[in-house]
């Protein structure tokens, strides 16, 4: 379906272009924007003050000129177009036309998104945690995050895959093979179990003999060697401890409900060397203190010193660098991805912004054919400020921040519910202790720091899960008291709005489809997120203003209301959020 921004962005390119046949195409595009006010109208057009310019007429009057060029049959749509300021055009929907376009909405399975022409195939990757060592909050962040992007454009239609960039190769396995050779074989051979907490005090203790042993250094480099030619025993280990971690990762994922495809850096592995290669032979190679480096335009130290992406170490090692332009290359020719979104901390865009211009340089990435974002995201912060550190330090389980959400989410239920069998009550503190975790993160916009508190996030009043959720399992309870059958009404009954508060709420869920539209350009969930508390809050405006039960428009308002609902539940999913019916 044509979101109304696009409608009106066609109706009045056209009206402009008949209007002032002078003008080329480029200058005809209209510019639309939803107004600010809504007693002044629903959508402005603000060309007219860029035209008069170029046309050297005065604005009111190419305003009026762009009024009068639009058809009869379009202008129908709006009760009242008028013009603001030196120059605006303000249309206001009418009730009729407005009813009529959600009744189409309504029975569309996406509901009023305008779908691409074209199916993409698009990578997301994230959450992307190191083997071995500590799972930190961000990885959750950037699980949250990219979970929800890939719901969107799956829910656009587009061909996702998820990736999880693990990093799964690299000198720490040298160590901590060595480590657990001495300290832990019956680990290594299979003789006990072990869980990824232990994995991660080797590792830590490993680090630390590394730095203070000469003679352990020189194991660990050789069981980094061992490993990289492939020796059978090497690889066991590896593979071993690699199981272990991901034990730890899985259970994340199922609590969360994030579907995600392993595809870390060891899959990389065999192609390190004909990349470095392809580069060299490209010329794009520099010697750097013995380092194979790739200098880039632009790209400046602190120091204001060239700044490389080092793709071979002095030693012939490997590194992240390598495996990210493997990665890219693999991502363009391979998978033949339209669109590679990565997920990760803001501390990693210029490393991104590096390699996606390196990948331009070697001719792997054409950004006409393919685009490249990197997701960036700011710190998580605990309430007193400061880097989050869960409860016990550096060493508690990232599940157990998870589980103390759906705790205290089971505290707040049993204390409103006292009558809800266990069963319910679990389901309930699982919905909305981890939906008050995903929503608390998404509703911040990414890029800047979020501050983690159990205590903001599941409050009932705000910009919070609870509300939203609650929200939905009002609507719900409107349904059942009516008892009225919504499929059959949906198909017989027509739509039928003219209260104020019934026209506000109509219009915005009309701006579904747009917003979804900017969350696809611009990456930023927060946008989605505000937008449904505002649905919300005009659908409590709605309900405190217009009676649904026993009113002459029940039967249009409970269509109203299933619309409501329809887009509440399908924006809470996107975000990765479950529903309940009642709470
Ligand atoms: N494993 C990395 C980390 O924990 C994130 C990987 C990001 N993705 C990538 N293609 N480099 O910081």
């Amino acid at each position: 379906m044509e979101t109304a921004h696009n409608f009106l962005q066609r109706v009045l390119t056209h009206a402009i272009s008949s209007a002032f046949t002078e003008l080329s195409s480029t200058e005809t595009l209209a510019d639309v924007t939803q107004c600010e006010q809504e007693q002044f109208g629903h959508y402005q057009c603000n060309s007219a003050l860029r035209l008069a310019r170029l046309l050297k007429l005065p604005p009111r009057a190419v305003a009026q000129k762009i009024i009068d060029a639009i058809g009869l049959e379009d202008k129908k749509t709006f009760s009242n177009i008028s013009i603001a300021g030196p120059g605006f055009v303000n249309f206001t929907f009418a009730a009729e036309a407005l009813s009529k376009q959600l009744q189409t909405m309504l029975l569309d399975e996406f509901l009023g998104a305008a779908i691409p022409k074209k199916r993409e195939k698009i990578i997301v990757e994230f959450s992307s945690p190191n083997v071995a060592k500590e799972l930190h909050v961000g990885h959750i962040r950037s699980t949250i995050i990219g979970d929800c992007l890939a719901r969107l454009f799956e829910f656009l239609g587009q061909d996702v895959l998820r990736l999880n960039h693990i990093g799964d190769w690299g000198t720490q396995f040298g160590m901590l093979i060595a480590y657990m050779k001495i300290h832990a074989s019956d680990v290594l051979n299979g003789a006990i179990a072990t869980d990824p907490q232990q994995l991660l005090i080797w590792y830590k203790a490993a680090k630390k003999t590394f730095d203070a042993d000469p003679d352990f250094k020189k194991t660990a480099q050789s069981e980094v060697v061992a490993l990289q030619s492939g020796k059978p025993q090497s690889l066991h280990a590896w593979k071993m401890i690699c199981d272990i971690s991901r034990t730890g990762f899985q259970e994340i994922y199922q609590l969360l409900n994030v579907h995600i495809e392993e595809r870390g850096e060891s899959f990389y592995n065999p192609q390190l060397k004909s990349i470095v290669d392809e580069l060299d032979q490209k010329g794009l190679v520099t010697i750097s203190e013995g380092a194979k480096c790739v200098f880039l335009d632009g790209f400046k130290n602190r120091e204001g010193e060239p700044l490389p992406l080092m793709i071979q170490k002095s030693d012939g090692g490997y590194n992240y660098d390598t495996t990210d332009m493997a990665a890219l290359k693999y991502r363009i020719f391979t998978d033949r991805a339209d669109r590679i979104v990565i997920v990760t901390d803001v501390g990693q865009s210029l490393h991104f912004q590096m390699i996606f211009a390196a990948g331009e340089k070697a001719g792997w990435l054409d950004l006409k054919r393919t685009r490249v974002d990197h997701v960036g995201f700011g710190l998580v912060l605990g309430t007193d400020g400061k880097k989050f550190k869960t409860r016990s330090g550096e060493t508690e389980k990232l599940i157990d921040l998870l589980t103390e959400a759906v705790d205290q989410a089971r505290n707040m239920i049993v204390e409103r519910m006292p009558e809800a069998s266990r069963h319910e009550i679990d389901h309930l503190a699982k919905v909305i202790g981890i939906g008050a975790v995903k929503y608390s993160d998404l509703s911040s916009h990414r890029t800047k720091d979020y501050t983690f508190s159990y205590e903001r996030m599941l409050r009932f009043e705000g910009n919070t899960a609870v509300f939203l959720l609650y929200a939905y399992v009002r609507i719900n309870g409107i349904k059942r008291k009516v008892g009225a059958d919504i499929a059959e009404l949906m198909r017989s009954e027509v739509m039928c709005l003219a209260h104020p508060s019934e026209i506000s709420l109509g219009v915005h869920l009309r701006r579904f489809g747009e917003v979804l539209q900017s969350v696809a350009e611009d990456l930023l969930p927060n946008r989605l997120a505000e937008y449904l508390y505002h649905l919300a809050e005009k659908f409590n405006a709605f309900f405190r203003d217009c009676r649904v039960e026993g009113s002459a428009e029940e039967n249009s308002r409970l269509i109203l209301c299933e619309l409501t609902a329809k887009v509440l539940k399908k924006g809470l999913n996107i975000l990765g959020l479950e529903t309940v019916d009642r709470m």
